[in-house]
């Protein structure tokens, strides 16, 4: 009698927990049945005080089945409740699932172009060693370009095949040179400057050359200025920019406004030095021109060259973009394609 009414309680309780349609369900059928005052626990308290009357073993053997409903009960129930919990948890990945590797929705943020971004690291460098940085115009006169650099009127660049000439007697600056001289007309002696900039040239496009690409002119007066200091600056700078130890060496080079006049070759980073197509099989990559400021020139700039001297170098840092990144075409960097450029 006592054992049949346990077990339709478990019949039609385990019904109830296995079909709940939801976790709310599930807790008023838990609290109904085996909450404290609950059926289950009702039912075994009443069965409890009976239990005295009976024989030992239907006493024992009613003892293991309320335990057994009682277990089987509060599995379901677990089990049950855990499956909730499962599809709730389900729901919420779902719906607040993301993919990091997506690009983020609405406008990407731009990047700096690569020549930029060289040129502000070059723009840090030298501010840091007291060099102030200064622009000069893209239209310049003939004085500024040619004349006060010491190129007589007879230099092959002065040449309209190789100079952008507009009116007025102007011309677009074919090297950041004649900043030097706007510097010292404008801040006499001693001077340490640097001057990024576009220059121009009427070169026919190809994969190394471009009529529009970017230098960095620097010039250093002061007293006793020597070839040593120079070559201290310029490793520094290389250094700076390639994040390593590098070797460079001096050959002779003409430039009219420089004496001595040198290009700076930097050893291959590619090959270290044994040969490859980027320094073509020479083991040596031509980085600047550069050399001592002709006499002529400090005095086109209104200095002294019987009190002062110093260095100047000129570097193109659209090169110097190209061997950083190893970029093996220079039109790349001209073009504005933005599958190229998103890459920096
Ligand atoms: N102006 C030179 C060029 O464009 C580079 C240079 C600058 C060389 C300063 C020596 C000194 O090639």
């Amino acid at each position: 009698m006592l054992e049949s009414k346990l077990t339709g309680l478990q019949e039609q309780a385990a019904a109830a927990l296995d079909q709940a349609p939801d976790a709310e369900a599930l807790e008023a059928i838990r609290v109904d049945i085996l909450g404290r005052k609950g059926q289950l626990p009702t039912l075994t308290t009443q069965i409890g005080k009976s239990m005295g009357k009976l024989p030992p073993e239907e006493r024992a053997s009613l003892g293991k089945l309320m335990n057994a409903v009682k277990q089987d009960l509060e599995s379901r129930y677990e089990a049950r409740k855990a499956a909730f919990e499962r599809a709730a948890l389900d729901l919420r990945l779902n719906a607040e699932w993301l993919d990091l590797t997506l690009p983020a929705p609405g406008t990407r943020p731009g990047t700096l172009h690569p020549l930029t971004q060289i040129q502000r690291e070059l723009e840090e460098y030298f501010n840091s060693l007291g060099f102030a940085i200064l622009d000069g115009p893209e239209v310049e006169d003939e004085w500024h370009n040619f004349d006060a650099l010491n190129i007589p009127a007879t230099h092959p660049a002065r040449d309209a095949q190789d100079t952008f000439f507009v009116e007025g007697g102007l011309l677009l600056r074919t090297h950041t040179s004649p900043v030097q001289v706007r510097a010292m007309e404008k801040f006499g002696a001693p001077l340490r400057i640097v001057a990024p900039g576009r220059v121009f040239r009427n070169e026919e496009v190809d994969a190394s050359h471009e009529h529009t690409f970017y230098q960095l002119e620097g010039m250093m007066i002061d007293k006793d200025v020597s070839i040593g200091h120079m070559l201290y600056f310029l490793k520094g700078l290389l250094q700076s920019i390639f994040h390593r130890e590098v070797t460079v060496r001096l050959r002779p080079g003409f430039f009219p406004f420089v004496e001595p006049g040198f290009e700076l070759d930097i050893q291959c980073l590619l090959c270290g030095g044994s040969g490859c197509p980027v320094c073509k099989q020479s083991g040596w990559v031509e980085q600047l021109g550069c050399g001592l400021v002709h006499p002529n020139v400090l005095r086109a700039g209104g200095i002294d060259p019987e009190q002062w001297n110093g260095f100047a170098f000129g570097l193109g840092v659209t090169r110097l973009v190209m061997m950083r990144y190893g970029i093996d075409d220079i039109r790349h960097l001209a073009a504005g394609d933005l599958r190229f450029l998103r890459q920096f």
